[in-house]
């Protein structure tokens, strides 16, 4: 076990009146001038904007609102965002969604901050940030895990870059989680979701030294509850539990304590998506699932005890006479791709809806060597030309 700290400083409210303390909250973390922020047509559809509208004004809270957040954020919204926080003199940025739009509000917090400067030097990994306006979000997907991660990651439409940016400066001071909020996801949405809640937390598991058993424990116990419920979900997408646990396990996956007294993670499935998500603009969680198992089968020898592990533990592989540590981890890898099916996720990038050239599949390896700066990975250590063979088996 490594020395770690943890800092999970979101404040959760869950549940079906969650919303109602959403005034309140936005006044105890000093919110007076609210920016709402939101995606494309789900929150104006379902009247959410509405009632977060009505409820700031009930509380005398001044209010200005961007909608247009795109998946795979832009940049440019961004940017819009700083200028009608700016002209208003915005203090608190109020997320209404998912990943996206979380992510948009924490950029334009980041970039409010510190306004002599470029945003986008941060996620090219120029320099750090100096600050970031107050974040918090009304979630809309469980997915991402955005609502209490120190991560941002945004796309700048102009070059196909996909750029993530840590920092638990943009750590959200709250989130308001009411599970019925997710029940209207499309059935593709929900999955994806699942398939990335279940990589937060496998990216901090497939890793070589410094595993801790509680740590183990909790994110296999999440692991396999998510498997459990995104099924359910598939057939019963109005199940509140089912919604309920895939939300708060959304939220576990990603805000560390699944990787506590680890190395950190591994994190090279998400640096291989996002260049798909720059390139492609696939849904992330797909665009997971689509690399994971080639990613998976190129470097399980030197991580075998973790695969192993994973196996037995949470796909239940069952070692029969004469399986070798090999088979069980082959075994286990290979009913993950099962469950990807089973939920209709893809586990290749021609499932996935995309072919990509050799030319194309060279500038995803070399761009996600640029992300990484050379190499990454705990599992076992890649490069470029491992980047782009796990791409090439992906096909
Ligand atoms: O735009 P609208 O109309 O709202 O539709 C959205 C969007 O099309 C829809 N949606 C959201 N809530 C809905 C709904 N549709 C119906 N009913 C609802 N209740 O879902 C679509 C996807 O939304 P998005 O916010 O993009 O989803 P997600 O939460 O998966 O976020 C994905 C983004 O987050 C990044 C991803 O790379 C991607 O850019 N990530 C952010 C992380 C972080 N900040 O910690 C970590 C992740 O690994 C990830 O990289
Ligand atoms: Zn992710």
């Amino acid at each position: 076990m490594f020395d770690f700290q943890y800092y999970a400083p979101t404040k959760v409210i869950f549940g079906k009146k969650a919303l109602d303390k959403l005034g309140a909250q936005v006044k105890a973390f000093g919110g007076t001038r609210v920016l709402i922020h939101y995606g494309g047509q789900s929150a104006l559809k379902s009247g959410l904007i509405d009632k977060v509208k009505k409820i700031l004004d009930d509380e005398g809270i001044f209010h200005v609102e961007l909608g247009g957040v795109v998946p795979n954020p832009h940049l440019g919204k961004v940017r819009e965002g700083v200028k009608l926080a700016t002209e208003n003199d915005v203090d608190f940025l109020l997320a209404v969604g998912g990943g996206s739009v979380i992510d948009s509000c924490k950029a334009i917090g980041y970039a409010m901050a510190d306004p002599d400067n470029e945003v986008w030097e941060l996620f090219a990994h120029e320099r750090s940030a100096k600050g970031c306006l107050p974040v918090a979000s009304v979630l809309t997907i469980s997915a991402a895990g955005s609502e209490t991660s120190n991560s941002c990651v945004i796309t700048n439409e102009e070059t196909g870059e996909k750029r993530a940016y840590d920092d638990d400066l943009s750590r959200p001071k709250f989130a308001i989680m009411n599970p019925e909020f997710t029940m209207t996801l499309p059935a593709y949405q929900t999955a994806s979701g699942c398939t990335d809640i279940m990589m937060h937390t496998m990216e901090r598991y497939f890793v070589n030294g410094g595993n801790m058993e509680l740590t183990d424990e909790i994110a296999e116990g999440l692991l396999r509850t998510v498997m459990k419920y995104a099924k359910i979900l598939k057939d019963e997408p109005e199940n509140y539990e089912a919604r309920a646990e895939i939300m708060w396990a959304g939220s576990l996956a990603h805000n560390d304590l699944t990787g506590l007294g680890g190395v950190g993670g591994d994190f090279v499935s998400h640096m291989l998506e996002h260049e798909l998500g720059g390139m492609f603009n696939v849904t992330h969680g797909a665009g997971l699932a689509a690399v994971w198992p080639s990613w998976a089968r190129y470097v399980y020898k030197d991580c075998m005890h973790r695969f192993v592990r994973y196996a037995e533990n949470v796909m239940g592989v069952k070692r029969e006479a004469g399986m070798s540590d090999d088979d069980v981890a082959l075994a286990g890898i290979a009913a993950m791709e099962e469950f990807y099916h089973a939920i209709d996720m893809p586990v290749n990038m021609k499932e996935l809806g995309i072919e990509p050239t050799d030319e194309q599949i060279a500038e995803l390896a070399a761009g996600c060597a640029k992300a990484v700066g050379g190499s990454r990975g705990s599992a076992k250590m890649l490069y470029e030309e491992d980047f782009a063979e796990i791409y090439r088996m992906a096909r």
